[in-house]
């Protein structure tokens, strides 16, 4: 006789508190409640699902040249590691997917290496061939570098106004990197921090948002401080992120790790600005990780020397559901920040984990969290400033209810690529 379901967790603990067994078949989840007859049965008895993570900034680098720090293999089974099961690669790579060539080869190389599904994003800059990449199926476009970064040059005003009409009419995303970069001697966390002031973010974005057509999709991207937030949400109507490392880390307290580590554009802050950007929670709409892997060795340089950028998509999740379980944050808003509400600016199916949505999930020990130190992680970068620091991590999380992850191990599955809405295939079905 054959079986309803291929797969039945059984008796997980969901969000809204109920225990139930999620019956899953075509990728989908076809029932939540009693199961269903299934192929394979595991027991979630002591785990919470939750539906899989949308990191909407990650750097997943690969390519030709910077395969050492990350590549698609080692950045997906990270973010499945962390309960992420879809990312958001910036365009910043080596080259810059400036036109539909570098576009399609990217798309090539997650399609062949990737564990979790991907979306790709455009590069903005006053030579892309913005439509082109937009029908080749950019997911969004950015993070545009409104100001100088690890592999990104500054955008001028007079570009940003040429290409946002363009984005604008096609109905795409944009997403912004905004800072003011002063010109000085950059030894310490708190000499770059002082180069890229907080105010610098919030001049850069009002810049940029005078750049603005009617209807332009905007986001910005890694606000670090409550004054850029609050900027954001009041006089520049539009949504924006926040990383863990600007609620984890900053000039005062940056772990165990360098200083170097903790470099990252925009900078960390001092530790009031820190906990003034935990009084917003409430507030913020998306959480992403801005997973920017280098290794340990670049990390160590000098730090004038050591480039900008810290990875944490492995983290993202499991830090956070830490401070559920701690009671400082509610279950649903980190949902919100981590699931809902990126899916819904992308634009991709939403894994709501009711019948119909797709089976893209993680399960979690229930009220169990552990020490975090980077031989657990799996990224290619091998350290992490959030050692010592708990986190809760999944120990399955499947992906259009393929068993991703589970027991430390990987499986793959294939048609990972999230294309965006503009995407026009030219090859024959
Ligand atoms: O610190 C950063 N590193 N900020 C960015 O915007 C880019 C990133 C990278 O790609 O390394």
């Amino acid at each position: 006789m054959s079986s309803d379901a291929e797969l039945v967790l059984k008796g997980a603990l969901l969000p809204d508190g109920r225990v139930a067994d999620i019956s899953i078949a075509g990728g989908k989840i076809i029932h939540v409640g009693a199961a269903r007859r299934a192929d394979q049965t595991i027991d979630c008895t002591g785990q919470l699902c939750l539906p899989g993570a949308v990191d909407m900034h990650v750097h997943m680098r690969g390519g030709a040249t910077q395969g050492y720090k990350e590549d698609w293999v080692s950045g997906s089974q990270s973010a499945l590691a962390g309960g992420v099961t879809a990312v958001v690669d910036q365009p910043n790579t080596i080259p810059p997917l400036t036109g539909t060539d570098a576009f399609g080869a990217r798309v090539a190389e997650a399609t062949r290496d990737a564990y979790c599904r991907f979306g790709i994003n455009g590069y903005v800059s006053g030579e892309s061939d913005i439509t082109g990449l937009w029908e080749a199926g950019a997911l969004a476009f950015g993070e545009t570098f409104a100001a100088a970064s690890s592999y990104g040059g500054a955008v001028s005003p007079k570009e940003l106004a040429q290409v946002f009409p363009v984005i604008a009419d096609l109905g795409a995303l944009v997403t912004l990197h905004c800072e003011d970069v002063l010109p000085g001697d950059d030894t310490s966390l708190a000499a770059h921090a002082a180069l890229r002031p907080e105010e610098g973010e919030t001049t850069c974005m009002e810049m940029v948002a005078a750049q603005f057509p009617p209807g332009l999709s905007a986001h910005f991207c890694h606000l670090s401080s409550p004054l850029s937030a609050a900027a954001a949400m009041t006089a520049l109507p539009a949504s924006f992120e926040v990383m863990p490392h600007h609620l984890f880390l900053s000039i005062e307290e940056h772990g165990t790790v360098p200083e170097g580590c903790c470099k990252v554009n925009p900078p960390v802050r001092y530790e009031k600005t820190r906990k003034a950007l935990w009084e917003m929670w409430d507030a913020i709409p998306v959480i992403a990780s801005d997973h920017a892997p280098h290794t340990a060795e670049e990390k160590s340089q000098p730090f004038s020397a050591a480039p900008s950028g810290i990875p944490g998509v492995e983290t993202l999740v499991p830090l956070l559901l830490a401070q559920v379980y701690r009671g400082r944050i509610a279950l649903s808003s980190l949902l919100e920040k981590v699931v809902y509400t990126p899916a819904h600016l992308l634009g991709i199916p939403v894994s709501t984990l009711l019948p119909g949505a797709p089976a893209d999930l993680a399960l979690y020990p229930r009220q169990k969290t552990e020490t975090i130190t980077a031989d657990l992680l799996h990224s290619r970068a091998g350290w992490t400033p959030y050692e010592g620091m708990q986190g809760v991590f999944p120990g399955i999380t499947c992906v259009g209810g393929h068993l991703s992850y589970r027991r430390n191990e990987f499986s793959r599955r294939d048609d990972l690529w999230l294309p965006g809405r503009g995407y026009k295939c030219t090859q024959a079905e």
